[in-house]
């Protein structure tokens, strides 16, 4: 294998820049020829392609964003947009991958890993749910971006002594909320992975004005099924204090990664490389523990997700 391509896609996230960059490095140390694909799939399969080389990924290590565009390509999803991806790869002469990106794009790139591509998943998402790995890249600096709000909005909730339903990203998983809510302080967290019960809230809240708490910080993930707007409203109605909402949206997603995506970037992304240069087949990287591991597929796809349920109960505690 000569030439390998790398792409970013979906929903970006902090720490692409530094898995491109270590793809780019680590690719042309190993020997090959490495090609960014811009705007991911879209770009794919529009040949929109360059070659990279050492400066070419040069002061991007501390930026969010991704310096390749992103895309949510539905082109790709069709018979004739994934003929053409091919079509391209085979032009360029790309043999290998690496696909930087949440669930979506890893299901893309498991499509043409079947269709003799070697592909390489690197988990690029702040939502922190694909199951195979304890951390997503990103997940740490949505973590800490939201955490800098949530300690603002604090401050303004205890001098009106208001509730704020504070409600951040991560589609159907509850990660961002619950290490963002424990680490933040909060009152509640609501996660979709555990059925909400207002009136419990709405006691709480109630018990807590009670014995003189100053503000209560209610951090709800996105995927709960109801808007921080209703349940704001919701829950100043049943307990009459001032309820306030914030959607923090996509902040959370930009910002310069922290040291923690930044490793975990530059270390999966060095092992992607490293596997290709061996001939490996298809896997997805992650890290269990601070083990940087390699998985296939379909293992990948079919691990079982672990909510750590006891935060919440640790929230309950200590709030
Ligand atoms: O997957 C990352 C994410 O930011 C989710 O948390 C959120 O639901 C979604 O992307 C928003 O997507 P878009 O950028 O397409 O609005």
């Amino acid at each position: 294998m000569k030439r390998i391509g790398v792409l970013t896609s979906g929903g970006d996230s902090p720490g692409m820049n530094a898995c491109v960059r270590a793809v780019v490095r680590a690719g042309i140390n190993a020997g090959f020829e490495v090609y960014g694909i811009r705007r991911g799939y879209e770009g794919l399969l529009d040949g929109d392609f360059m070659e990279m080389d050492l400066s070419s990924v040069a002061d991007i290590i501390h930026r969010g964003g991704t310096m390749l565009g992103t895309a949510r390509s539905t082109r790709f999803m069709t018979d004739e947009g994934f003929a053409r991806a091919m079509t391209m790869l085979e032009t360029y002469q790309i043999e290998g991958l690496v696909v930087i990106g949440g669930d979506g794009s890893l299901h893309g790139g498991q499509k043409l890993s079947d269709a003799g591509i070697k592909v390489m998943g690197l988990p690029g998402t702040i939502d922190n749910d694909l199951a195979y790995t304890d951390f997503t890249i990103g997940f740490d600096t949505a973590v800490n971006t939201a955490l800098a709000t949530i300690s603002n909005i604090r401050d303004t909730s205890s001098a009106h002594g208001r509730t704020t339903v504070i409600e951040v990203m991560g589609r159907e998983c509850g990660d961002i909320a619950l290490y963002a809510g424990l680490a933040g302080g909060a009152e509640t967290i609501l996660i979709p992975e555990k059925e909400i019960d207002i009136n419990a809230i709405c006691r709480k809240l109630l018990e807590g004005k009670h014995r003189g708490k100053l503000h209560s910080v209610i951090i709800k993930a996105e995927g709960v099924p109801i808007t921080a707007g209703d349940l704001a409203r919701e829950l100043e109605a049943k307990t009459g204090i001032e309820t306030k909402k914030v959607v923090l949206g996509y902040i959370q997603r930009g910002g310069s990664p922290t040291a923690r995506d930044r490793l975990l970037a530059s270390r999966t992304a060095y092992h992607a490389v490293q596997l290709l240069a061996m001939g490996s087949d298809s896997k997805c990287i992650g890290i269990r523990g601070d083990e940087i591991i390699a998985v296939s597929f379909e293992e990948a796809f079919n691990t079982e997700k672990t909510t750590h349920f006891e935060y919440l109960d640790i929230c309950d505690i200590l709030c």
